[in-house]
């Protein structure tokens, strides 16, 4: 196997940034550029104040001693190529908006035109790893780009190499994953060029959590572990609504069903629903794929999942409406978190935008508070999910301010929609002080003390429990 010494990322996203930053701190010895076409994001990664495009924590330690010594932000995408021995595509692959499989497939352009951009521009042999999440057999569709443009005496071996991290805790996932899976052709060089990233891998994680597969297992087991993630959460929360008819209490459920040795206690969490660029997008992707190799019965049982959450998000926003007397309209609504989790100010697919856009619809007014979110992203989402309405519409609105205590003053209900640590912190006896009475809270994310709530007087409604306003 070859000794890699030179790395090249493609997408300086949520993926490939943290990734390969910490490839390039545990590994001193390799170089590792990564390099993306969007130059604002390349400049915040380069920014003198560490002020990087995306927030994770524990991030900026790990470029502040990695930046300018082995890793590199780039814009130039075809110096990056041609200098590494081994690239990895970290790009984007969302959902397709239109054409064959829109609304289910992965959109696939952007993976297409970096691997389209490696033949084209490569004058030696180099192992192309597929990061981004791909369906199944997107290897061999990068392959065969890559064999019928490259030039004489160059090679490409092509990796599936899936990111298991998650947002949020990004940096300790990184620093001791699970596993790390490696997918590979069965053949010679396939299995020589796998031993090559696992060395890479290998200079901080243990031998026995590289797993080697083949190239399809591997692409499969990103879109599996998604899936089974995301049923999970759909599973609590489909109890969830059976706890909330009968009074049982959906803590409680988890708790005795996760010390089941066969289940677990992780990821049982009842909410107001997932979010996140990943789980809709990975089971959709399934959906897609199982329905193209004519097995309809797979393809529903998986979009079941979906839709649960789907359900879960507008069962949580018509409790909202039906315990403020059945009318929200011009009402005042706080919404404490617009993340789609806790630690990251990413909104893709957020449930709070579900929420707010089915409180704009019923014409509540929504003041917004998240600790990390920008201005202008509240904005660009909002836009989106309100088609109908104008941005100077949902202006008139919608406000966002910048402390929880400040977004709650004279309203008559608190939304919690991300698990905020600081939101289980915040001086609920000011707040009640400050709101229109009865004052109410619900608590989509199973975060506050309900009692010691309801002791300072609140309405509090919470996920998986029977009506205790
Ligand atoms: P992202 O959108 O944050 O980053 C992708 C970056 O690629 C963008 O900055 C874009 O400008 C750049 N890019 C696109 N085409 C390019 C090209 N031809 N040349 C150079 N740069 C290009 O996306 P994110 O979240 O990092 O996801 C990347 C992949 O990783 C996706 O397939 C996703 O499904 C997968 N993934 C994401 C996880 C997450 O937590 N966000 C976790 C595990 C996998």
């Amino acid at each position: 196997p070859i000794k890699v010494t030179k790395i090249c990322c493609i997408g300086a996203g949520y993926v490939g940034g943290p990734t390969c930053a910490v490839i390039a701190l545990k590994c001193p010895h390799i170089t590792v550029t990564i390099v993306d076409l969007n130059q604002a994001r390349v400049d915040a990664w380069n920014s003198p104040d560490f002020a990087l495009p995306i927030y994770e924590p524990g991030l900026v330690d790990v470029v502040k001693q990695a930046r300018g010594r082995n890793l590199f932000f780039s814009t130039d995408v075809d110096k990056g190529i041609r200098e590494a021995d081994l690239i990895f595509v970290s790009v984007n692959t969302p959902t397709k908006k239109s054409g064959v499989g829109a609304g289910f497939a992965a959109d696939l352009n952007y993976v297409e035109s970096a691997t389209r951009r490696i033949a084209a521009v490569a004058t030696s042999s180099k192992i192309v790893v597929e990061k981004s999440t791909v369906p199944c057999r997107t290897a061999e569709s990068m392959r065969t780009i890559l064999e019928a443009n490259s030039k004489a005496g160059t090679h490409f071996d092509i990796l599936s190499n899936p990111e298991f991290l998650a947002e949020g805790t990004a940096i300790v996932d990184l620093f001791s994953p699970d596993r790390v899976l490696i997918g590979s052709l069965q053949t010679p060089e396939g299995k020589s060029a796998s031993q090559s990233l696992s060395d890479v891998y290998n200079n901080w994680v243990p031998k026995e959590r590289i797993l080697s597969v083949g190239l399809w297992s591997s692409e499969l087991s990103k879109l599996a572990a998604n899936a089974m993630l995301a049923q999970r959460i759909s599973s609590i929360n489909a109890l969830s609504a059976i706890c909330e008819a009968t009074g049982a209490n959906i803590d409680e459920v988890a708790h005795a069903i996760g010390f089941d040795s066969r289940i677990g206690p992780k990821f049982l969490r009842a909410s107001v629903g997932f979010g996140g660029s990943c789980f809709q997008k990975d089971i959709l992707n399934l959906v897609y794929l199982s329905e193209s190799l004519h097995l309809p019965q797979v393809a529903a049982y998986w979009r079941q999942v979906v839709e649960m959450n789907e359900y879960q998000k507008s069962r949580f926003s018509k409790t909202v409406v039906d315990t403020l007397f059945n009318t929200i309209t011009g009402k005042h609504i706080a919404v404490l978190g617009f993340a789609f989790k806790a630690d990251t100010g990413d909104t893709r697919e957020s449930a709070s935008i579900s929420l707010i856009r089915d409180f704009l619809s019923e014409r509540a007014y929504v003041t917004i508070y998240d600790p990390q979110v920008e201005e202008a992203q509240i904005w660009l989402d909002l836009s989106e999910a309100c088609p109908t309405l104008t941005l100077e519409a949902i202006k008139k609105q919608v406000n966002i301010v910048h402390s929880a205590v400040e977004a709650c003053k004279q309203k008559e209900a608190v939304v919690i929609a991300t698990e905020w640590k600081e939101f289980r912190e915040i001086d609920w006896q000011t707040v009640y002080d400050d709101m229109s009475k009865p004052a109410f809270v619900f608590d989509g994310r199973l975060l506050v003390d309900a009692e010691k709530l309801r002791s300072i007087g609140f309405k509090v409604t919470t996920i998986g429990r029977g009506e205790r306003l």
